[in-house]
């Protein structure tokens, strides 16, 4: 049952703290502060390239595992949605790794794609929520997320799981590449140990967002905006937005406004900026600034030193804790997920059920 909750999502967001907690139990060893994946029939020092197909949530999953494994695993890495994928036929590499990520492990393209990576001699690599779905039975090695059942049709705990999952096979890789070195991983674990009690510290920010959400039920769109590992955040929080309050979104790479999308802005037009003070926040900062100067109001999600440098610029600001750039996006999911979820309430919308979705994509 939903317990206290309005809704299953609402309480599958509010879940996130103990499920990433029971996601990195699953793989790190606490005594040594190292992660141990399950044995896998394979190296991924042997590996060539790594392709990732996943859709909706998950596909944004992969863009996040995108880049994590190419900076700090030096492995490149390809990623795409099955549903062009598997038409694609694209060539694959000898000695490929092709990951397939899944909340169901049900999704019909993700299983066609990983059958067609299979028949091209890829290594099958899946990260699914249901251990006995179908994916998992056809996969090589199977990571599991420990997100429990999702029951809310918009994916919540799922995505931070998988996210879970992802850093501690980057940093795998990145120890078997000899990318990453022991003090790196060590500090890469250690941020990762803390996320739950920063997630849980995320979730305090409910009531702030139930308000900022009133600002957002009337827009007719919505942008976000990121760079680096804000970008699939970005677009994660839009899609999150459109499915549940039927609101036109667009998550955006900050650098590519000027390229096109600038031209959108008013002030009818909210931009919900991603920008954790990383090594990429002036960029953000500066685009951020552009936008504003156009008139669009801007909801900026960020940090104490980012909020410090940037915070009046903003119509409004959601401070987060400051915690290492790696496991940042993690956390910076939630209060866009918490966002989409107070103005889909306050539009009165069925946030469990959204029109014209189902949970499982069992068809083409
Ligand atoms: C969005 C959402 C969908 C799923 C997509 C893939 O909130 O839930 O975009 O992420 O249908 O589903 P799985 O992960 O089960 O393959």
């Amino acid at each position: 049952g939903k317990g206290n909750y309005n809704h299953f999502m609402q309480k599958e967001i509010f879940e996130q703290p103990a499920v990433i907690g029971d996601t990195l139990h699953a793989f790190i060893n606490p005594a040594t502060q190292t992660i141990k994946l399950p044995d896998m029939p394979f190296s991924f020092a042997d590996a060539t390239r790594l392709t990732i197909v996943a859709c909706g949530t998950s596909f944004y999953a992969g863009l996040v595992a995108k880049h994590w494994i190419e900076r700090y695993a030096g492995l490149g890495v390809d990623v795409d949605v099955a549903s062009e994928f598997r038409y694609r036929c694209p060539p694959l590499p000898k000695g490929g790794v092709a990951l397939f990520i899944s909340q169901s492990g049900e999704t019909l393209d993700t299983l066609a794609a990983l059958r067609y990576a299979k028949s091209k001699g890829q290594k099958i690599v899946s990260i699914v929520n249901v251990p006995e779905s179908t994916i998992a039975r056809e996969s090589d090695v199977v990571l599991l997320t420990y997100a429990g059942p999702e029951i809310g049709v918009a994916s919540t705990k799922a995505f931070t799981t998988q996210l879970t999952v992802l850093a501690c096979l980057a940093v795998t890789i990145g120890r078997e590449n000899g990318t990453l070195a022991k003090d790196e991983e060590a500090a890469i674990v250690n941020a990762l140990t803390e996320v739950p009690k920063h997630a849980a510290e995320v979730l305090h920010h409910d009531e702030a967002l139930k308000k900022l959400a009133l600002d957002i039920a009337d827009a007719r769109d919505v942008l976000y905006l990121g760079r680096g590992l804000g970008y699939p955040i970005a677009m994660e929080g839009a899609l999150k937005l459109k499915e549940i309050s039927y609101i036109h979104a667009e998550g955006y790479a900050a650098g590519e406004m000027k390229h096109g999308p600038i031209a959108l802005i008013d002030q009818s037009v909210p931009i919900i900026v991603i920008a954790p003070s990383d090594e990429l926040f002036e960029k953000t900062a500066s685009n951020m600034q552009e936008a504003a100067a156009r008139g669009g109001r801007v909801i900026f999600i960020s940090d104490g030193p980012g909020l410090s440098k940037l915070g009046d610029m903003a119509s409004a600001t959601v401070e987060l804790p400051k915690v290492a750039d790696f496991v940042a996006p993690i956390l910076y999911t939630i209060p866009v997920q918490m966002l989409a979820y107070h103005v889909a309430v306050h539009k009165g919308t069925d946030v469990d059920q959204p029109r014209n979705l189902a949970k499982s994509v069992t068809v083409e």
